[in-house]
C-alpha cells in the first residue's frame, strides 16, 4: 500500500508540472470524479478543467466550491448524456475547438442500476456504454490532443478510467456487446475486462501517454446508488454509515487523493516518455517508493496500469495472462472500433 502521506506529498508536487495543465473529468458532477477533480484543481497551477455530466446544479455547486480551492483555475461544465456516443463526439468536438492539447483525462461516468438491457437509439446498452464504450470513445477521439500534450512541455499525457480493475472475468466472445445475453453481472464483467485490455491496446499505439484503469474500493458517499431499486437504496442507506465507520470504506478525501496520485505520479510512467523531459513521466516518485510500478503485463513501467484502491498494482492475473497470450486485446480493439463505425453510421443516417 502506498502510504497516504506519500500520496499527499506527491500530489502537492503537481505544481512542478507548471501552469496551464488541461484536464477533462467525465463523471465529475458527483462522487469519485468530483473528489478527484477537486484534488487536481487544488494542487495544479492555473489549470484549465472541463467537467462532463448531466446535472447543471451539481456542476454549478462544484465550480463554486473549486473557486475556493484555486482562484486561478478555470473550470467549465459541458453538459452531456454520455450514454450516447453521439454526445461523446459532440463534447470532444467542443473541447477540440478550444484546446490544442489535453494533459489528463479521468473518467468515472456510470451507475449501479440492476436493470436489464436498456438499448439507446444507437443500438447499444446505455450502462455498457457508460462503463466502457463512452470511455474508449473519449480517449479515441482525443488521442491527437493527448499526443500533442506529450510533444510539448511538460510532455505530460495521461488517461485514467476509474472502474473495476482487478475484477476481470471471462468474456463471451460470441456476444461481446451482450446484445442477447445481457445481465447486470455480465455487463460488469465485460466492461471491466474490456477496460483492462484496452489500457494495453492504447498504450501500444500511443506509447508517450500513460493509460490506467483503477478500482477505488468502496466509497459510500457518492451518488452511485441513485439508480438502484428502492429496496436496494434502503439497504444501502442502512449499510453506508456502518461501512464509513469500518475499515472497509475509503473516505471522499482519500479517494480523491489516491485517484489523483494514479493520474499524475511518476511511478506510472508512459511506455516511452518523451526523452530529456523528466516530467513526461509525471510527478517525480516519492523517496522510498519503488518506481516505476508494475504494468498490466507485469513489466515495470509498461505504460498501461491496472491499479488497486491503495495505489498498488492489482497483481498478476491468470486470466489476463491467458488473454494476452491469445491476443484477445486485438479482438477487443477490433470489436470496439467496429461498434464506433456502426454507431457513426446510425447517427449519420438520422
Ligand atoms: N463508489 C464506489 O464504491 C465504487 C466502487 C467501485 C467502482 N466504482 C465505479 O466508480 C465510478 C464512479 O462511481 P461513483 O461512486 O463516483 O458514482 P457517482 O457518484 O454516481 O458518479 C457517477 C458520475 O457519472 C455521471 N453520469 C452518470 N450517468 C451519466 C450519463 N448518462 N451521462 C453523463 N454522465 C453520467 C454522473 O453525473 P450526472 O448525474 O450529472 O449525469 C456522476 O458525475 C463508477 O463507474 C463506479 O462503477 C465505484
Amino acid at each position: 500500500m502506498v502510504a497516504l502521506d506519500l500520496v499527499h506529498a506527491s500530489n502537492a508536487q503537481l505544481r512542478q508540472l507548471g501552469p496551464g495543465l488541461v484536464a477533462l473529468f467525465v463523471g465529475a458532477t458527483s462522487g469519485i470524479g468530483e473528489y478527484t477533480a477537486k484534488a487536481f484543481i487544488e494542487n495544479a497551477l492555473s489549470p484549465r478543467v472541463y467537467i462532463v455530466g448531466r446535472s447543471e446544479s451539481a456542476a454549478e455547486r462544484i465550480i463554486n466550491e473549486c473557486k475556493d480551492l484555486n482562484k486561478d483555475g478555470k473550470i467549465e461544465f459541458l453538459k452531456a448524456d454520455v450514454s450516447e456516443l453521439g454526445e461523446v463526439d459532440r463534447v470532444c468536438a467542443e473541447i477540440t475547438k478550444k484546446e490544442s492539447h489535453i494533459n489528463l483525462i479521468v473518467q468515472s461516468q456510470g451507475n449501479m442500476s440492476l436493470r436489464g438491457r436498456d438499448e439507446s437509439h444507437e443500438g447499444i446498452d446505455r450502462k455498457f456504454t457508460l462503463s466502457y464504450y463512452s470511455r474508449m470513445r473519449f480517449i479515441s477521439n482525443l488521442l491527437p490532443l493527448l499526443q500533442s500534450a506529450a510533444t510539448q512541455p511538460p510532455h505530460f499525457s495521461r488517461t485514467l478510467s476509474v472502474f473495476n480493475a482487478g475484477f476481470e472475468g471471462k468474456l463471451n466472445f460470441k456476444d461481446l456487446e451482450l446484445k442477447n445475453t445481457f445481465s447486470a453481472a455480465r455487463c460488469a464483467t465485460h466492461t471491466t475486462t474490456m477496460n483492462s485490455l484496452m489500457t494495453e491496446e492504447f498504450s501500444k499505439r500511443q506509447p508517450a501517454t500513460t493509460f490506467a484503469h483503477s478500482w477505488p474500493a468502496t466509497v459510500v458517499t457518492t451518488g452511485l446508488a441513485r439508480e438502484l431499486p428502492a429496496w436496494a437504496r434502503v439497504a444501502m442507506n442502512v449499510l453506508s454509515p456502518l461501512l464509513s465507520l469500518s475499515n472497509l470504506a475509503v473516505s471522499n478525501e482519500e479517494t480523491g487523493a489516491r485517484q489523483l496520485y494514479i493520474a499524475t505520479s511518476g511511478v506510472y510512467p508512459p511506455a516511452k516518455p518523451s526523452e530529456n523531459s523528466p516530467l513526461a513521466s509525471g510527478v517525480p516518485a516519492p523517496k522510498g517508493l519503488h518506481a516505476p510500478m508494475l504494468g498490466a503485463n507485469v513489466v515495470a513501467g509498461s505504460g498501461a496500469y491496472l491499479v488497486n484502491w491503495n495505489d498498488e498494482p492489482t497483481g498478476k492475473q491468470k486470466l489476463l495472462q491467458e488473454y494476452r497470450e491469445k491476443n484477445v486485446g486485438a479482438t477487443i480493439w477490433e470489436h470496439t472500433m467496429g461498434i464506433f463505425e456502426r454507431v457513426a453510421e446510425i447517427n449519420q443516417g438520422q
